[in-house]
């Protein structure tokens, strides 16, 4: 299966050896099984078992499951080390994991930003870090999935676009120390279908999407949505890709629409822009 979304030259995804972390669901879950359906062979890792193990039986042969939790330094280090042992080694790892808690800064207490630092840019350091000896035998590559909004922070994701502003950062560091491993960003806009939003306060959500829609975040990280495989299509396009890309926006495709208040609205069938 080839890409819906093509970054320059392509390299064939057969057989290598894909880590996958956050994939029990949304974008994540996604790139696992479009990298499987491509040839690849693939380790899905999250906190959630039963989810993985479902999405490897989807995806078919050459697909494994291991539980990891990114907030524990030694979980990273062993996720890293069960895919190099199940898969024989690593050519591209994909940090696809986040946790997107809807909260004004002023009621973020320091649970909140250790949650989404841990989770969003130290985990991302810790697993990267396990995985450069690999990578670097393979010449191979790190993907990480950022946000469009990074710069123009929505209000109410503070903790979210601040970790997302440092994970930007933390890929370019990798980048000047290990040049050898080819280090892209995946900035992606709204995109339907993913988990990230589970956890809201539906009042709050009200409340800020109103904001959002008034002031042209919405526009800003649109306009429209996409759904998860156009975005996992935009993550492949930058796995698969030949040349060396660093920052990568993935916007929904013109026409897109946000669902209405039914869900009926959405159109965002087509590739991602990238
Ligand atoms: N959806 C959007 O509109 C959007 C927009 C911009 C950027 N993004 C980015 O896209 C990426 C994927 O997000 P998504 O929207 O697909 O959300 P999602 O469905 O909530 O997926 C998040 C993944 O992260 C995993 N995860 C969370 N905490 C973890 C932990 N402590 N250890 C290991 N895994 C953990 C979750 O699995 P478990 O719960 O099983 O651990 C899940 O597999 C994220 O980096 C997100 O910031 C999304």
């Amino acid at each position: 299966m080839r890409s819906n979304c093509s970054l320059g030259v392509e390299v064939s995804l057969q057989d290598k050896r894909i880590l996958v972390v956050g994939a029990s669901s949304g974008i994540g879950r996604a790139v696992a099984l479009q990298s499987s359906a491509a040839g690849a062979r693939v380790l899905l890792a999250a906190r959630r078992l039963d989810r993985l193990q479902e999405a490897a039986r989807e995806a078919g042969p050459h697909t494994h499951a291991v539980a990891c939790d990114v907030r524990d330094a030694s979980s990273c280090a062993a996720v890293v080390s069960a895919a190099v042992e199940i898969l024989g080694g690593l050519d591209i790892l994909v940090y696809a994991t986040a946790i997107d808690p809807l909260v004004r800064l002023i009621d973020a207490d320091a649970t909140v930003w250790q949650a989404v630092l841990s989770t969003n840019v130290i985990g991302a350091a810790l697993v990267c870090r396990a995985a450069i000896p690999h990578l670097r035998a393979a010449r191979g590559r790190a993907v990480f999935i950022s946000a469009s909004s990074v710069g123009r922070p929505l209000p109410g994701m503070g903790p979210y676009e601040t970790s997302k502003a440092a994970l930007d950062e933390l890929v370019r560091a990798w980048h000047g120390e290990h040049p050898e491993v080819g280090f892209s960003n995946v900035a992606v806009g709204q995109t339907l279908g993913t988990e990230v939003w589970t956890t809201w306060d539906p009042a709050l959500m009200q409340e800020l999407t109103a904001v959002w829609a008034e002031r042209g975040y919405s526009f800003d990280n649109g306009p429209g949505a996409m759904s998860v495989d156009d975005a996992a299509s935009a993550v492949i396009a930058a796995m698969a890709s030949r040349a060396d890309l660093r920052y990568v926006v993935a916007l929904p495709p013109a026409g897109s629409s946000m669902p209405g208040p039914e869900g009926a609205e959405n159109d965002s069938e087509g590739s991602a822009q990238c």
